[in-house]
């Protein structure tokens, strides 16, 4: 992809990484991604926001070919994907000089190879005159590091946000448009990189709701060009709210859990509970987390592996505790061969998920009639809780 005209003097100067399919060696990208540098030409000085991964630096390079100087190279966030190709553009432009947050300068320092006097921090607020183009720096910590900082140029209505409000899709238009896949895949972003820090994302939301734009370019998937379904989306996500759904992440092994994970999907779903399951020895876990966004219940359902959870149950419930969801409840179903400690090594690993325990239902063998009775009052319970959310 060439650079893509956004206005006078503003151009998309990314890369899109098609097929890129894991980030973190953990995170399932099903549509890919793409990295997003912008120039920013005033009438005096020439910016670039953010550079691409480096292992995308060529593509960077071609973006450049023609671009005859850059007086300074924003780093609106440290992680790698964005800063990586920043020691190539302080190689290629000497007079730059690269701009971050203060606590952005430590971890450019520590993650590349930068001399220190290329870099100068600015504050949360100040400004930068191109000339006939301002920009403003606006600390929003934790989106997703805590050096994390969005851009404003208020001449051209655009906010730059970095991770922020991102998503990783790859695609040709530059615009997401209306299509609601991009929600879609915005959501599953946040639910992967920015659930844990929740809390203080609604203030970065604040804050930048005090300013005018009309698009927001994310360094991440497409530019929104009508920010205001991207930002009532994350007001949803973000808010308290739950839903009323239950989640029931689970393995089987010999078929028993599974057979009372499938009695408490049709019991909840006749008590008129949305219920949604996710076998994890095949499920993607890009789609639990989206569930965990909204979900007010999780159910975990696991067999006894040498006296505690299937090893996979250990990972998901690790990964849950770890994205600090919104969820209330919680309750962990299965069965064991001959003794079990399931339930105390999974309460061990939820200290961060702050439920109401609704109980436990464990058989020994095969699910019998009084498990039955046990998983329906399960299902009264949730359906009650429910209802008085
Ligand atoms: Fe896209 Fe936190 O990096």
């Amino acid at each position: 992809m060439k650079p893509r005209r956004i206005c006078d003097g503003v151009h998309w100067m990314g890369a899109v990484d098609w097929n890129r399919r894991l980030f973190d060696s953990l995170i399932p990208l099903p549509d890919g991604t793409s990295y997003n540098a912008y120039l920013v030409q005033g009438s005096e000085k020439t910016v670039l926001i953010d550079t691409v991964d480096p292992d995308m630096v060529d593509v960077l390079k071609h973006q450049l070919e023609h671009v005859e100087k850059i007086d300074y190279l924003i780093s609106q966030h440290s992680e790698q994907d964005h800063s990586g190709s920043i020691p190539f553009v302080l190689n290629k432009y000497k007079q730059a000089t690269l701009l971050c947050s203060t606590k952005a300068r430590d971890l450019l320092l520590e993650h590349l190879d930068i001399s220190p006097d290329r870099i100068k921090t600015v504050d949360d607020g100040e400004t930068l005159s191109l000339g006939n183009k301002t920009l403003k720096f606006i600390y929003t910590p934790w989106v997703h590091w805590p050096e994390t900082m969005v851009t404003y140029l208020p001449e051209d209505r655009i906010l730059f946000t970095c991770d922020f409000l991102g998503s990783h899709i790859a695609m040709s238009d530059l615009y997401a448009g209306d299509d609601p896949y991009i929600i879609e895949a915005a959501k599953r972003y946040y639910a992967e990189i920015m659930m844990p820090f929740r809390k203080i994302i609604q203030n970065n939301l604040k804050k930048i709701r005090e300013l005018d734009f009309d698009l927001v370019a994310p360094s991440h998937g497409p530019i929104y060009d009508h920010p205001e379904k991207i930002l009532s989306a994350y007001d949803n996500w973000v808010s308290d709210k739950v839903s009323n759904l239950v989640l029931i992440p689970y393995i089987s092994m010999h078929g028993s859990t599974e057979t009372m994970v499938n009695y408490l999907v049709a019991a909840l779903a006749e008590r008129g509970v949305t219920v949604q399951k996710f076998e994890l020895s095949t499920t993607d876990i890009g789609k639990l987390a989206m569930a965990l966004v909204d979900a007010a219940t999780v159910i975990i359902g696991t067999p006894t592996v040498h006296t505690g959870p299937h090893p996979s149950v250990f990972s998901a419930t690790h990964l849950a505790n770890a994205l600090r969801p919104k969820v209330k409840y919680a309750a962990i179903i299965g069965s064991y061969g001959w003794g079990t400690k399931a339930v105390e090594q999974i309460s061990g690993l939820i200290p961060n998920l702050k439920v109401d325990v609704l109980g436990t239902v464990l058989c020994k063998g095969h699910p019998k009639e009084e498990t039955f009775v046990e998983l329906d009052a399960l299902a009264d319970l949730i359906r009650d809780k429910h209802q008085l959310n």
